[in-house]
């Protein structure tokens, strides 16, 4: 029996991968991702990972991984189907082959969400979306920013959204489903949204989920108007620019209060902004959060509300073990007003000089001395030199240093000194550690060769691992392929199977994941692609490294034996007898 790629991916979704190990084995969290021991083999310090990012799973140790159903199967001797209907249940989905109605509801609900977005950008360039341009503008917002958040006007009509989803086939029903439309009294059908302007909310497959609406003026309704919970969004779960913050490569992510707040701060370069809903965080947003970045900036608005808010979710954060700075932003009531009045770079010291467990650390170990004695004072010095050798950012090491220079009327030139000695012993430790692990997991990521090189001798197939992942992370790097590889330029039979099965999805629009990738692959080779996950899971893939490999798998001149994975672990250890010939 075929299942819908879209009934796996809804599966999927639904039990999450760390949820459903944790019911198995206790999971650490490290990162981006979690540690645990491994469940198929006997050991004693983990080495099986869980990638919520990818929902895959790896051993380092036994080489067992793939994905949540992969995982049903192995760890209660399963069959694929059999699995199937077991997450189905645990999660109350209806089986696939008894009900595929809600599967299809909700694949005809993301259709009907694209069109209605794709309806609000055209209407906002017609005639009618005038005023919205205006008020858009008003608001200082670029072209180039409408276009990247898609935002769009929903027309001063009762049935103009309606009238146009009904010409593409919508049923009443299905609009009422999905939020766009209700039903009068007489049963007739009218928009939810109008005269306002749009906000698409996008998950990070790129579906449209929702929307919210702003309106423009001081009347008609509320100020913003969000969708309700549908067959294909839950407000509490949602996170508004969570595709493009997750795009951003940064570690750590900004949480705003307002869909506007994190539109200025992505116009002013802040890329890793999200914000919730309307609603408060919850722990589920929280998590989510985590599982992209390390640590995450409370940028709420400075009002009493605001800062109740931000307690709150200190709290969420604290428990689902995630790292928080809080901003303290004066002169200004939020985000998009800071940057508008007082510039992007002023925000950037805001981002340095925020309210963090450092400064925590800095006041504990200030009360363990008496800085009037002057012994007491040097060490004190020296030792909040290396608390501050974490810190990367030039700005926030500068804040400091002067803060401490006040603080013990010292000279700031040789707080500085020390500062750069503390973070040059710092910096040894973590390389040493950082390679170490890298080595341990069979990928240096300082394995880099110059790809116009000629005779370039970085292993095909690392490049053909990373153009797999790189697609899989974010579809659309197909469009940077497409013309330039066949499955051919796959040497790899698990990389070219990956790739077949990836091309044959994404040309029927299917939008795809690891497990549905999964799902149409031999299952070795899916093991060998979840492996492959987790090795490269610490490292970014951006559209340009995208370039370099496609360059780099039609230049280099090497022969096939070369292009296993092995080889790529065979690097790694070369370089490790290397350094360990030169200590
Ligand atoms: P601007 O006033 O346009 O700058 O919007 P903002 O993004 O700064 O929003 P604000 O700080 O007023 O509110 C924060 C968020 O709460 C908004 O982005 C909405 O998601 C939500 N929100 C605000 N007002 C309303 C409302 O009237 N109804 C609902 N449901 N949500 C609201
Ligand atoms: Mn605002």
């Amino acid at each position: 029996m075929a299942i819908p790629a879209t009934y796996i991916q809804e599966l999927v979704a639904r039990n999450d991968i760390h949820d459903t190990i944790s019911r198995y084995v206790s999971l650490q969290r490290a990162g981006r991702l979690y540690k645990g021991l491994c469940p198929f083999h006997s050991e004693r310090s983990p080495s099986f990972m869980v990638y919520p990012e990818t929902q895959s799973y790896y051993c380092f140790g036994c080489g067992a991984g793939g994905d949540v159903i992969k995982f049903t199967m192995e760890m209660n001797s399963l069959s694929y189907i059999e699995a199937v209907r077991y997450l189905a249940q645990q999660c109350g989905m209806p089986l696939p082959d008894e009900d595929d109605g809600q599967a299809k509801l909700k694949a005809r609900i993301l259709q009907m969400n694209k069109l209605a977005a794709r309806f609000f950008y055209d209407t906002l360039n017609s005639d009618a979306g005038r005023n919205a341009r205006k008020y858009l503008r008003d608001r200082q917002l670029s072209d180039k920013t409408i276009v990247n958040f898609g935002l769009g006007y929903a027309p001063a009509e009762w049935q103009g959204l309606t009238n146009y989803l009904r010409t593409k086939g919508f049923t009443d029903d299905e609009m009422v489903r999905g939020y766009l439309a209700a039903r009068n009294k007489n049963g007739n059908l009218y928009d939810i949204f109008r005269d306002r302007v749009m906000f698409p909310i996008i998950d990070l497959r790129g579906n449209v989920i929702a929307f919210g609406g702003r309106r423009m003026g001081d009347e008609g309704g509320p100020k913003y108007l969000n969708s309700g919970d549908t067959p294909v969004f839950k407000k509490s779960n949602g996170l508004f620019a969570l595709n493009l913050a997750k795009k951003s490569g940064k570690d750590s992510f900004i949480l705003a209060e307002g869909y506007m707040d994190v539109i200025a701060l992505h116009q002013a370069g802040f890329t890793n902004a999200v914000a919730t809903l309307g609603t408060a965080l919850t722990s589920q947003q929280a998590k989510l959060i985590g599982d992209y970045a390390r640590k995450v900036i409370i940028s709420y608005d400075s009002d009493e509300a605001g800062q109740k808010a931000t307690r709150r979710a200190m709290e969420i954060f604290e428990k689902e073990d995630v790292t928080v700075q809080v901003l303290q932003m004066t002169g200004a009531k939020d985000p998009d007003e800071y940057i508008k009045k007082f510039g992007a770079q002023r925000f950037e010291m805001l981002l340095a000089g925020a309210n963090s467990a450092l400064d925590f650390n800095l006041l504990k170990l200030k009360s363990q001395y008496d800085i009037s004695i002057p012994e007491q004072r040097v060490e004190y010095l020296t030792k909040a030199c290396d608390i501050l050798a974490s810190l990367n950012n030039p700005i926030q090491q500068d804040v400091y240093c002067s803060r401490l220079a006040n603080e013990t009327a010292t000279d700031k030139a040789s707080i500085k000194l020390q500062l750069e000695r503390a973070r040059n012993k710092s910096r040894r430790q973590q390389n040493y550690k950082k390679e170490k692990e890298l080595l341990r997991r069979g990928v240096g990521r300082n394995i880099k060769v110059d790809y116009r090189q000629k005779g370039n001798t970085m292993p095909k197939a690392f490049a053909q691992q990373q153009i797999i992942c790189g697609l899989i992370r974010d579809n659309s790097f197909y469009s940077l392929v497409k013309d330039r590889l066949t499955p051919d330029n796959f040497t790899d039979g698990d990389m070219k199977r990956a790739y077949i099965a990836f091309t044959g999805l994404v040309e029927r629009q299917v939008a795809v994941d690891y497990a549905t990738l999964a799902y149409h692959m031999p299952a070795e080779s899916a093991k060998v692609l979840a492996g492959i996950f987790a090795r490269n899971a610490e490292i970014i893939i951006t559209g340009k490294d995208m370039q370099m490999h496609i360059e780099n798998l039609l230049t280099a001149k090497l022969s096939q034996s070369e292009a296993s994975e092995k080889s790529v672990d065979e690097i790694a250890q070369r370089l490790k007898a290397l350094k360990e010939k030169k200590k």
